[in-house]
């Protein structure tokens, strides 16, 4: 048996405001930076799921990929690709749109659906921009 590693790249776009409500605009751009902006603005994400597992020795693969990326279209994909994330997202509800807020959300969506594909979820990578990216393993 061999333990090996498998990533699915899913891409979506999403507007967002990093803010806290009870502080000013200022205040919100010292923590937040360009991300305040009280009008919204957008990024074009990537998201890298990682998923562990042995590897089928007949198979020769992890897992159906077609399945593990099925899930990931349904769960997260579809309900942030052209949205609003502080408005729009059920999973997301009530939490600062970060993306490190993001991913544990995400890896929360998907840890049990991926688990029944038999792998394991190890990694939820999301890419804000060309310079920051941001990985969760887990708690
Ligand atoms: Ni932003």
């Amino acid at each position: 048996m061999a333990l090996a590693y498998l990533t699915r790249r899913e891409r979506f776009s999403a507007a967002h405001r990093l803010f806290k409500p009870e502080l000013s605009d200022t205040e919100n751009f010292d923590l937040f930076g360009q991300c305040s902006h009280p009008n919204w603005h957008g990024h074009n994400y990537e998201l890298f799921v990682t998923v562990k597992g042995q590897v089928n020795p007949s198979l020769g693969y992890v897992v159906n990929l077609k399945k593990v990326s099925e899930i990931i279209r349904e769960k997260v994909i579809s309900k942030l690709d052209h949205k609003n994330v502080n408005l729009d997202v059920d999973f997301m509800q009530g939490i600062l749109a970060t993306t490190e807020n993001l991913a544990i959300a995400i890896w929360r969506v998907l840890e049990k659906p991926i688990r029944e594909t038999g792998a394991e979820l190890h990694c939820v990578k999301i890419k804000e921009t060309e310079n920051n990216f941001v990985e969760y393993y887990g708690d």
